[in-house]
């Protein structure tokens, strides 16, 4: 069999976990391939060498960390999880590492504080010169759709710990003083593995104990809450997220060492996100600039579900994968939106002259008129024409007159 002595190594390397050998050794075959002429078979094999850089892309490294830190039994699939003794409600799920999850995009500030307490826990012998350990607990806040939930997916993958995920419908009880024990079972549950524990929904469980519409309940539940996040500290990692920070309790705050705020994507975070909501589709970059540009102040699940249905209209129009078509998409999609609150999508749902008016005109916006004319399909002249009628203020004036 021709070739067989690279396969042979491809399999030995592939077999040992080795990473870089494995990359070499195809990279042997796919020379080998050219050389002998036999095209089809070297386009899959760079295909496929294509395909594995993508996932890599999306996939996030998993980094060693430090075992001792993180003590505890190895939770398995066969672990039953608690359950409330009155209903049989589990009180939380659980994902084990190796579940294929893409690593979320972030404006820099974000992204370097998440990578940060990743750092910690890869080098924690840096910290223990200072005296200090790795971050255990994490505060995530922020608007809906901005990729908290999924955050707390990316560091436990990171961390390559199980994910304890509390279910708050199972943790809530309306006999009384059920919650609290509840809450008291899945901490005892998360104290006794290696895992990390997620309190999504986080309001739900630690409100203000002085809200007037709660009853005696809520103060023993938030008690509770924190007393176990107390006798938590030295174990697994916790991350509680919720989308209304003003109603956390003020005692929970000091509770973590870390508070992340999770915000919409600025714009280089936006351009990112558009580029991989659209995939396979990869249009040039003054089309993902002038999509990120009109969706500004939108969530990232916002931008999926636009991408997705730009991808949607795209395919059925029938018109070709690239700038205008997609610009018109784009349009379309804006155009069945109920309402918009940011000036540019609002422009180009109801008038595409206006929209180039403005994006000529806005020096934030650094696109020349001639990748414009290229995204667009709208002739240079036209453009140019466009950005000396200042048609988009008109337009905006009497929309604000109405
Ligand atoms: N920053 C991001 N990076 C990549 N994808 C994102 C991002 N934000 C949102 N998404 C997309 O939107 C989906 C929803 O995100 P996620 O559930 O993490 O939001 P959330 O902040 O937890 O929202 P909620 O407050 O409503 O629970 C994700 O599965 C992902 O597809
Ligand atoms: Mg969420």
């Amino acid at each position: 069999m021709e070739h067989f002595s690279v396969i042979q190594s491809i399999i030995r390397s592939g077999l040992a976990g080795d990473q870089d050998g494995l990359d070499k050794q195809v990279q042997r075959l796919l020379t080998r391939l050219e050389k002998a002429g036999q095209t089809k078979e070297a386009t899959t094999v760079r295909r496929l060498l294509q395909s594995a850089t993508d996932t890599k892309e999306l996939t996030p490294s998993r980094v060693e960390v430090s075992r001792a830190m993180i003590t505890g039994e190895v939770l398995t699939p066969d672990t039953n999880p608690p359950i409330d003794r009155e209903t049989g409600a589990q009180l939380c799920t659980i994902e084990f590492p190796g579940a294929q999850r893409t690593a979320p995009i972030y404006e820099v500030d974000v992204r370097e504080t998440i990578q940060g307490l990743l750092d910690e826990w890869t080098h924690p012998e840096a910290l223990r010169c200072v005296e200090v350990d790795p971050t255990r607990s994490l505060l995530i806040f922020g608007p809906p759709g901005s990729g908290k939930t999924m955050t707390a997916y990316h560091i436990a993958q990171n961390l390559n710990l199980p994910l304890v995920m509390a279910r708050i419908d199972g943790l809530i009880s309306s006999f009384l003083g059920t919650t609290a024990r509840n809450i008291a079972n899945l901490f005892e549950f998360a104290n006794r593995y290696a895992c990390v524990l997620l309190l999504d929904e986080f309001d739900a469980l630690a409100k203000q104990r002085d809200d007037p519409q709660e009853i005696g309940e809520i103060k023993r539940v938030v008690n509770t809450l924190l007393q176990n996040l107390d006798l938590r500290r030295d174990h697994g990692v916790t991350i509680a997220i919720t989308n209304h920070d003003r109603l956390l309790d003020p005692a929970v705050w000091r509770r973590f060492e870390t508070h992340v705020h999770i915000g919409e994507p600025n714009m280089e975070a936006s351009i990112r996100l558009v580029k991989r909501f659209l995939l396979p589709i990869k249009p040039d970059e003054a089309t993902v600039s002038i999509i990120a540009y009109c969706l500004q102040g939108r969530s990232g699940a916002d931008l999926q579900r636009i991408c997705t249905s730009i991808k949607r209209t795209l395919a059925l129009s029938g018109k070709e994968h690239s700038g205008p078509g997609i610009f018109q998409a784009l349009s379309a999609v804006l155009a069945r939106l109920p309402s918009h609150d940011h000036a540019p999508a609002k422009l180009l749902a109801t008038d595409p002259d206006a929209f180039v008016s403005l994006i000529t005109n806005d020096n934030h916006f650094a696109i020349s008129q001639l990748e414009i004319a290229a995204a667009t399909g709208i002739s240079k002249s036209k453009i140019s024409e466009l950005k000396k009628s200042n048609r988009h203020v008109a337009v905006m004036e009497a929309s604000h007159a109405k």
